[in-house]
């Protein structure tokens, strides 16, 4: 069993890291942030086998809380480890901007130099990541984070300003940060740049292109087209975007086309995946009755009984398959055959149907044609 310590365990990627590491059995986690009781951070740095110094300041009120936090934070914790005889292996959560003369960047650069001195003085192994913008669930909007910014504005239709467009961005995902975090328990190395660790992969985007990004999930409700999940970037930040939804905007109502026939809805459509539909359909209804020159489907009855009919355009032979909502079996609908499903049961069929491509009104690849 590993004693962990997290310093800063309520913040983002405190949280984040937290879930993980509870979910592992051989670690004890000891959680440390700025409600804890007093003593517990000296407890906790006397046994503790594992340190993930999270704890800081980015947005502070007044700025010498960088200094204050950042700094000398850092440095108390490094004097009470250097009372240990036997040392723990120490990460420090740093930022590319200790890297510049701001005042965020200069309390960060201090904190980074006095672990590599408490790891140079007593050799205990200590690892300064310097991350990139860090963006995920649970990132606090409004604070420093303009991805958690755009995400809790857009899923509220709320305005967001863009400073310049055109200015980009450098950004890693947290779960990335929180496996790479995770690995130093298992013995694993970082990938180091010089003395610091880093966290592949890194995205860049500008802010107006960011922006744009969020705001076609927002819209995907309506358009119904998926981002491209295939990009590891647009899936992450899709996801991102997913975890910022207020509690009471989880659910959407699709548009219904109703007629005699029953009731149609398309779900998702993408370019890479094509377009998934689902249908409800009367008793003795009979939908289809055409076929493709290209387009390939799949059909699935999920409630009902159906009886789907086939005959190549070619030739006169009708083929059945009879199906239902008590086995779930796909039915491929192969290009140039005129197909048919009809409800033969006693009560509403529904069927999820997948096509290779979205319906495009002026290139339907659909011809009318009796099985
Ligand atoms: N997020 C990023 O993009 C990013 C990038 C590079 C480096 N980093 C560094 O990674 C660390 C974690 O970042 P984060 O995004 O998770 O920040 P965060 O959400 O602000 O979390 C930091 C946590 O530390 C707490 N804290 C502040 N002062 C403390 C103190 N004196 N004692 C104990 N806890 C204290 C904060 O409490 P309050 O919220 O109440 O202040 C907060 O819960 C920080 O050191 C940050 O500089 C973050």
């Amino acid at each position: 069993m590993k004693k962990v310590l997290i310093t800063g365990s309520q913040g983002f990627i405190g949280k984040n890291l937290a879930v993980v590491l509870k979910r592992r059995p051989d670690v004890d986690l000891i959680e440390f942030d700025l409600d804890s009781p007093k003593g517990l951070l000296e407890e906790a740095l006397a046994e503790a086998d594992v340190i993930y110094h999270l704890a800081g300041v980015n947005r502070p009120e007044c700025e010498e809380a960088f200094q204050e936090v950042n700094y000398d934070l850092t440095r108390h914790l490094c004097d009470v480890l250097r009372r240990r005889k036997e040392l723990p292996l120490l990460v420090l959560s740093s930022s590319t901007q200790a890297a510049l003369q701001n005042p965020y960047g200069l309390s960060k650069r201090a904190a980074e130099e006095t672990v590599f001195d408490f790891g140079r003085d007593t050799g205990a192994a200590v690892f300064v990541f310097r991350l990139h913008g860090v963006f995920g669930k649970w990132c606090r909007p409004h604070y420093n984070s303009v991805v958690a910014t755009f995400c809790h504005s857009i899923a509220r239709d709320l305005p967001i300003t863009i400073s310049d467009p055109k200015k980009e961005i450098e950004l890693v995902y947290i779960d990335d940060v929180v496996h790479r975090f995770a690995d130093v328990l298992d013995g694993g190395r970082p990938v180091f740049e010089g003395r610091y660790c880093s966290v592949e992969p890194t995205h860049r985007i500008s802010l107006g292109a960011l922006a744009e990004t969020i705001q076609k999930f927002r819209n995907s409700r309506v358009s119904l087209i998926m981002p491209d999940i295939g990009d590891y970037f647009t899936r992450v930040l899709y996801a991102t975007y997913i975890s910022y939804l207020p509690a009471d905007s989880f659910a959407y109502a699709l548009t219904q086309h109703t007629d005699a026939r029953g009731e149609l809805a398309e779900l998702l459509k993408s370019s890479q995946m094509g377009q998934i539909f689902v249908s409800r359909t009367r008793p003795g209804i009979t939908r289809g009755n055409h076929y493709h020159d290209t387009k390939v489907e799949k059909f699935v009855v999920l409630e009902g009984d159906a009886v789907i009919r086939f005959r190549s355009i070619l030739d006169d032979e009708v083929i059945e398959y009879r199906v239902s909502g008590r086995e779930f079996r796909v039915v491929d609908i192969p290009p140039g055959h005129t197909h048919s499903i009809e409800n033969v049961g006693e009560s509403d069929m529904i069927v999820l149907f997948w096509s290779d491509e979205y319906f495009n009104p002026d290139t339907p690849d659909s011809f009318s044609m009796v099985v």
